[in-house]
């Protein structure tokens, strides 16, 4: 009985060696880069993968909260370094599945379709679609940027496989033209943050910074990011909360959120707080119902039924000289610009988060562009860029991509906390300003 014993020590010590010379590798590393288009027809934020080999590019919209990468792999999935995921596995396991697929009769394999497979709930939230696909693995790519000069090199290849979920093309259902499946960022073992941090050796976080603009890129930098667009201090920062309950549309039993959850404490319109059942401020651990969420999902924030009718009569109370005009949908508040005589008389509220923190609360005031916006069609007409998130929301407080734009958001998961900081304010940097592939698309 020694001798195993003896060899299991040797192995882990060879294994504490190892992760340290990783270690020391990673601060060498450059961030690997994603650029970010926003779809004008969908509001969905885009991105480019590559994957497979040979690599070939796949067009997918990002999902902040999602799991994992999925992709739909009924239609032209070729590669030479696709593998499947066997039931049992260790990164089955990991990936909280609790499903198998199986198949007595013979089956041809190919993508998407193999005996013996770990299977997971791909979801679609845009559609509010779950289902079941097979969990894979392979090679993908990313762009490779220098710190110094904000150039965007080549890409890299991970050495193994990346894992995403492989499935049928009917949960493409809704998302935009030419998107061939979904991002998923989320703060779990399969998200693509974690995954890429173990297959490039990078610290386990990430930047985002999603540009206003339809006709210039934001950018998700993976690793140490930040520091591109801003030096630590200029960020302020909030504890990332975890929830225990699942908030996608499906989900294992006792599977946790994988969203990026953070605790607004009060909302100040001019200073003043919006008077709110503080209940729905916190997330229940029971039920995994309330909170705050980040979200790139939903073009507009929301707020639950309650909370967004004590804000609307705050916000109505302090812009009371501005005439309110018919809204235009999706919006639920909008003013007439038109007979206002001139713009610089209007004068906006100002809308802050009171956020959580470990000592002291921070206070997120939200830019003008990130909570009013102008509808399409109408340039007369300005809206309230937060909607009704209805009576029972599964979270009572949503940000959306109107909320985030032109921010630059860092998560780090390791620290469990998440900087942001406006980049409005600055005449010069904007999201889409160090990195562009405009010239590219
Ligand atoms: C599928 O895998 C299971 C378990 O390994 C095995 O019993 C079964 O025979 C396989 N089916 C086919 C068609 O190979
Ligand atoms: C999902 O998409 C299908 C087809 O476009 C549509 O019929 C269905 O209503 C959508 N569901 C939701 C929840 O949007
Ligand atoms: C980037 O610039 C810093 C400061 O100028 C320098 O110390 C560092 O070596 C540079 N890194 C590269 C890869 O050029
Ligand atoms: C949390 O949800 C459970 C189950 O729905 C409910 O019984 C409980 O009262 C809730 N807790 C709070 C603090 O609202
Ligand atoms: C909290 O606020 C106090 C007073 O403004 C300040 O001295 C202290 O450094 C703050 N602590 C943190 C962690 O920011
Ligand atoms: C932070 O906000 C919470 C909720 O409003 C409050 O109870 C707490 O006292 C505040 N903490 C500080 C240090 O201001």
């Amino acid at each position: 009985m020694k001798i195993p014993q003896l060899l299991c020590t040797f192995l882990f010590f060879l294994l504490f060696i190892s992760s340290i010379s990783i270690a020391k590798k990673s601060l060498r590393h450059y961030p690997l880069l994603l650029p970010v288009f926003k779809d004008e027809i969908t509001g969905q934020y885009l991105t480019q993968i590559y994957q497979r080999t040979p690599l070939v590019p796949v067009k997918v919209t990002v999902d902040l909260g999602g799991r994992f990468l999925w992709v739909d792999c009924e239609n032209d999935y070729i590669s030479s370094s696709y593998k499947n995921v066997p039931c049992g596995s260790t990164p089955c396991k990991l990936s909280g599945s609790q499903g198998c697929y199986g198949s007595s009769r013979p089956i041809p394999p190919r993508p998407g379709c193999n005996n013996h497979t770990c299977s997971h709930i791909p979801y679609n939230p845009i559609n509010s679609t779950s289902t079941d696909g097979e969990l894979a693995q392979d090679i993908m790519a990313l762009w490779s940027t220098n710190y110094n000069d904000s150039k965007i090199g080549h890409l890299l290849s991970s050495a193994s496989g990346v894992m995403f979920s492989c499935c049928e093309d009917f949960l493409l259902q809704e998302l935009a033209y030419g998107v061939k499946g979904m991002a998923g960022l989320g703060n779990g073992y399969t998200g693509l943050p974690s995954q890429l941090a173990r297959a490039f050796r990078l610290p386990r976080k990430f930047a985002i910074c999603l540009s206003a603009n339809t006709k210039s890129n934001g950018v998700i930098l993976f690793g140490e990011g930040r520091s591109v667009y801003a030096s630590n201090d200029a960020l302020t920062y909030t504890p990332l909360l975890k929830n225990h309950v699942s908030t996608a549309g499906a989900y294992y039993p006792g599977e946790p959120s994988v969203e990026y959850f953070i605790g607004v404490k009060k909302i100040l319109v001019n200073g003043k707080i919006v008077p709110i059942n503080s209940k729905l401020l916190a997330i229940n651990k029971t039920n995994g119902v309330g909170g705050t969420k980040i979200s790139t999902v939903v073009p507009y924030g929301t707020m639950e039924t309650s909370i967004y009718k004590a804000f609307k009569q705050e916000f109505l109370k302090a812009i009371d000289k501005v005439p309110i005009a018919e809204p235009i949908r999706p919006f639920e508040l909008c003013f007439n610009l038109l007979n206002l005589g001139t713009l610089t008389g209007l004068i906006i509220p100002q809308v802050s988060l009171v956020l959580q923190d470990d000592q002291n609360n921070t206070t997120w005031d939200l830019s003008v562009d990130n909570f009013m916006a102008s509808p399409v069609d109408s340039s007369d007409l300005l809206c309230l860029g937060f909607l009704d998130g209805g009576k029972f929301p599964r979270t009572s407080i949503v940000l959306g991509g109107l909320q985030i734009e032109e921010n630059l958001l860092e998560f780090d998961l390791v620290k469990k906390r998440v900087g942001f900081k406006s980049l409005y304010q600055s005449s010069l940097l904007k999201c889409s300003n160090k990195f562009s592939f405009t010239s590219k698309a």
